[in-house]
């Protein structure tokens, strides 16, 4: 029912609480609950007359045959499946649970109860305002580590801002996209093996394209939108398309021809070249404290591991997260 109701008001206009009732065949107490969750979601409305209804500004919703259209002829033959989804715990444990017999397949939701970030966080995208998408992508053979992917599919992901505009896009090491050293978008790369050397990947990509400030306290990092990067609006539909087709490219290219193809590209981004850093790795089981590495950033190799010299010594790292030293 919220997509329903959202699609009447979507145009930003202003409605009576008995056109929407008339129009939909629901209840007044089912269209108020409807307004109540929109609200506890994250959607703004106008302080409007009692009994009516307008949303503080026009949304673009997902449309499915609007993004498979924005695809080229090739992607579009290869995805085996496109669903938009009103919302969902996450894209990326929905995608994970599809088989399409091993085609890939891509997700979008509109609002993500239990959206997944990186490290067990939680990642919040008011609805309607965000882009939740998720690429599953099936590999048999693995000539390059998936570690590797999650930094293809971020040079993919900023080469697709910046194309469309967003100039000064940074990305840190693993995959943070950030403007302006606030965060713009997340990647979080989840896998299920299912033999030796062939498994499912999912890609799940989150970008703040328009977010309402209020609703947005429960994200615990300095943020941005796309919007704010690019001073004016850009379309939902474009970007989801733009950012499936850049993804399935970087997936085919990847499982071909490793990382070295991005290396150029994730130079150009790369947020922590030459500077002083922290390294923070995580305390493993048994351990009591998280490790912390200080040394110059380098770069990275081309496993995707990120190079700090450290004293004399370069020394790669796999995981951890990075701070820049002041
Ligand atoms: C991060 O913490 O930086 C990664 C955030 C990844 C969020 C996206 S939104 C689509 C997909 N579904 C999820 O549950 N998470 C990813």
């Amino acid at each position: 029912m919220l997509l329903q109701v959202l699609q009447i008001l979507a145009d930003g206009q202003r409605y009576t609480s008995s056109q929407l009732i008339r129009s939909l065949g629901i209840t007044l107490v089912e269209l108020e609950q409807t307004i109540k969750t929109l609200i506890d979601y994250g959607i703004k409305f106008h302080p409007a007359a009692p009994y009516h209804y307008q949303l503080s500004e026009k949304i673009e919703l997902l449309d499915r045959q609007r993004i498979l259209m924005a695809l080229s002829p090739a992607i579009r033959g290869k995805l085996g499946h496109l669903e938009i989804l009103s919302e969902i715990d996450s894209t990326n444990r929905y995608l994970l649970e599809q088989d399409y017999s091993g085609q890939v397949i891509a997700g979008l939701a509109e609002y993500q109860t239990a959206g997944r970030g990186r490290r067990g966080r939680v990642w919040v995208s008011p609805y309607g305002s965000g882009l939740c998408l998720s690429v599953k992508y099936r590999y048999e053979g693995l000539n390059y580590a998936l570690g590797g992917l999650t930094i293809a599919v971020a040079v993919s992901v900023g080469q697709i801002l910046r194309e469309i505009g967003a100039s000064g896009i940074q990305l840190k090491w693993p995959n943070d996209v950030l403007w302006q050293g606030k965060k713009l978008a997340g990647i979080l790369l989840e896998n299920r093996t299912l033999a030796n050397q062939i498994g499912d990947v999912v890609m799940g990509i989150g970008i703040n394209v328009n977010m309402p400030y209020v609703e947005t306290r429960l994200i615990t990092q300095p943020w941005t939108d796309l919007q704010t990067a690019l001073g004016t609006t850009f379309s939902r539909n474009q970007l989801a398309a733009l950012l499936i087709e850049q993804c399935m490219t970087a997936c085919y290219q990847y499982f071909n021809y490793g990382l070295n193809p991005f290396i150029p590209a994730w130079q150009t981004f790369d947020m922590v070249y030459g500077k002083s850093i922290t390294l923070t790795i995580p305390a493993n089981k048994g351990e009591d404290k998280p490790q912390s590495i200080t040394g110059i950033a380098c770069g990275i190799d081309e496993t995707g591991a990120l190079l700090v010299q450290v004293g004399n010594r370069k020394q790669r790292y796999l995981y951890g997260e990075v701070s820049i030293r002041r």
